[in-house]
């Protein structure tokens, strides 16, 4: 039907005829003579017509907005002065001799100019005429260049693309399962997968050797900027490696990637023991843009007769630290409140500070509602700890060490970007040497990774101290994002089974729950590790997004609901019957939660 994309007519194409397809951009009427902006995947050509075309002519004053037309003409350069050098066509135009409507459009619920704003949901509601707009349309298409890069590159070292199935049973990746009700097994249900990360251990046992797959995995779990409920995995799996391979064979592909697809040079990707990232910077996923950093004062506080400080200081899980800012004196009172505020959302109870205006006095040159609690000496000592100096400001955090970390660590992101602190464009890392378990809010322990991923010590001094431990785990984490995270696994039966135990698993369930991995344990498991990507946070990063969804077709919202399709939607009797369902009856109130999913309540 056409001769050339829309985008792709230049000076190359003058007293050339070409024939194009697409939707009206805009219509112009310019006293006599109408100019149609043609919009198709590539970009936008102008068409111009003259009334020397008659029927042409008076087609082009009917067609409106987002009708479909083809248009025949002949290209010629645009006339002095009428260039428009923001556009790659906007030398030239075509002179139309032809049109036929292919099909109307009614007026869509949005322009489609890049500068309106239109609220998402709007969006998301018409997300076929969303996708249609150029920024849109970019990013789809840089994915697929993405995607299509690491097959290829994939491909190359030899990886097997395998797909594991969608209907299968639950992989513990730490979130809630989506269920699917079986209708031929009444009152059993398939779990759709978190990851395939069993399957991809299930085929290293069958001698795949290495495995990949860009995989679609589902986790019921709170949303934020950077969560779907579905979202897609780059997943990966080697036997024979160890941890340097791995690391250094995905380190190579995100460097390639980068710079053949982004023409970006990433810088060098340092790695952290995990022990060091939450003590610098108070996270698993440091942003290393941003050049400040917690330091320990508990010892310098342990004997003020500041509670709120000497409590943590002598607490063997509490924390006292000190984040100092830069010429961060110029933060007014009104900022420190509204910081206050926001780390009061990660359970901060406060944020104590100390403004240095004037050190050549002394004490008496700063400036602080906590010197008079922690005394002249201790205050100095702090000063002199973390470094600051005049027009500085050093902020607080005392409390268990888990409400320290997060609220300094991401008050440190929040100034970071406030005050334009940062360094570079990209800070690639590692970290690596995480803790096997932490402690669940029971007193029990529950897998940082997931219960497969192998100690770096042997069987007995993990059962003799299971807090201590370290895994063979690693993330990989881009600018305070972590893209993609994995392991060595575990490739003993006994190994699996004692991790199984000090989880409480006992072995009645996981025979139950994973009986088919420990009988594979058992026939010959190689050594074996891999990684999975978060393929939709990766795009995100690359084309600048500020959140998934926008990288995403056809995304679901902050409560997991899709506003086109209305899914997840009502079935009928019949439908539930044949599942073997009966609905509990409806609630009677229900209450949204802090993110707007609407919950029945019993
Ligand atoms: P993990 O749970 O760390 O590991 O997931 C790997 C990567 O997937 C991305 N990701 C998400 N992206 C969007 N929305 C979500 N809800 C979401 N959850 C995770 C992140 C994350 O780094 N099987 C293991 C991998 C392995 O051990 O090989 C796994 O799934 O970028
Ligand atoms: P208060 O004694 O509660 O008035 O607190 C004195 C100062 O300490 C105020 O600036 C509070 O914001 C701050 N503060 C209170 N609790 C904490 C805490 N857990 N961590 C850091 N600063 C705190």
């Amino acid at each position: 039907m056409r001769s050339h994309y829309c985008g792709g007519i230049d000076e190359s194409h003058i007293d050339q005829d070409v024939t194009l397809c697409g939707w009206v951009h805009r219509r112009r009427d310019h006293g006599g003579v109408i100019f149609l902006d043609l919009r198709d995947r590539d970009g936008i050509s102008q068409v111009v017509f003259d009334p020397d075309t008659p029927d042409s002519f008076s087609l082009a004053e009917k067609v409106r907005s987002e009708y479909v037309i083809q248009v025949t003409g002949r290209v010629r350069r645009r006339p002095s002065g009428t260039e428009n050098a923001n556009m790659p066509t906007g030398q030239v135009e075509v002179l139309g001799t032809a049109l036929t409507i292919l099909n109307a459009a009614a007026t869509p619920p949005f322009p489609l100019d890049e500068h309106v704003d239109v609220g998402e949901d709007v969006r998301l509601r018409y997300r076929f005429i969303d996708l249609r707009r150029p920024e849109m349309l970019n990013r789809l298409r840089f994915r697929s260049r993405v995607t299509s890069y690491i097959r290829n590159f994939l491909d190359r070292q030899e990886f097997m693309d395998v797909e594991t199935p969608i209907l299968t049973r639950a992989t513990p990746e730490g979130a809630r399962d989506y269920l699917v009700p079986s209708r031929t097994h009444e009152g059993s249900f398939f779990a759709l997968p978190q990851s395939p990360q069993l399957f991809k251990q299930l085929l290293m046992v069958s001698g795949v050797d290495r495995y990949y797959q860009i995989a679609k995995c589902f986790r019921d779990e709170d949303l934020r900027a950077d969560r779907q409920p579905e979202f897609t995995q780059i997943d990966i799996e080697a036997s024979f490696i160890n941890e340097d391979i791995l690391m250094g064979l995905t380190e190579t592909m995100i460097r390639d990637l980068f710079r053949d697809v982004l023409q970006v040079e990433l810088p060098e990707f340092p790695r952290m023991p995990h022990a060091e990232a939450m003590q610098r910077y108070g996270s698993d996923k440091p942003d290393l843009r941003i050049p400040l950093e917690l330091i320990d004062v508990a010892d310098l506080v342990a004997s003020v007769d500041f509670k709120v400080f000497a409590g943590p200081a002598n607490d063997a899980k509490g924390r006292v630290a000190a984040l100092r800012v830069p010429k961060g004196g110029v933060i007014s009172r009104k900022q420190i409140d509204d910081y206050t505020k926001y780390v009061g959302i990660y359970g901060a109870k406060g944020l104590a500070y100390i403004k240095v205006n004037d050190l050549g006095k002394g004490a008496e040159g700063l400036q602080s509602p906590i010197i008079k609690f922690l005394g002249n000496d201790v205050a100095l000592a702090i000063i002199e700890r973390v470094a600051a100096e005049d027009g500085d400001i050093v902020f607080f955090g005392a409390d268990k060490t888990t409400v320290v970390n997060e609220a300094l660590g991401a008050l440190r992101v929040r100034i970071g970007h406030d005050l334009k602190m940062l360094t570079k464009e990209w800070a690639p890392m590692w970290v690596v040497d995480f803790p096997m378990f932490e402690e669940t809010s029971d007193g029990g322990l529950h897998a940082i990774h997931h219960p497969f991923t192998a100690p770096s010590c042997t069987p007995e001094q993990l059962i003799a101290s299971p807090e201590a431990a370290l895994s063979r785990a690693y993330d990989m984490v881009l600018n305070g994002t972590e893209l993609g995270g994995g392991s060595i696994r575990i490739h003993d039966e006994a190994m699996q089974q004692t991790v199984f135990r000090i989880l409480g698993i006992d072995e009645e369930e996981a025979r139950a729950k994973f009986g088919f991995l420990l009988d594979a344990l058992k026939f010959g498991c190689p050594p074996h590790g891999g990684l999975a990507f978060g393929l939709d946070r990766l795009v995100m990063l690359m084309t600048g997004a500020t959140s998934i969804r926008d990288v995403i077709a056809f995304p679901k919202t902050q409560s997991a609901n899709c506003l086109m399709t209305q899914a997840p939607g009502l079935v009928d009797e019949q439908q539930l019957r044949e599942l073997h369902i009966r609905l509990r009856k409806p609630s009677v109130k229900q209450v949204p939660d802090s993110i707007g999913n609407v919950e029945p309540s019993e």
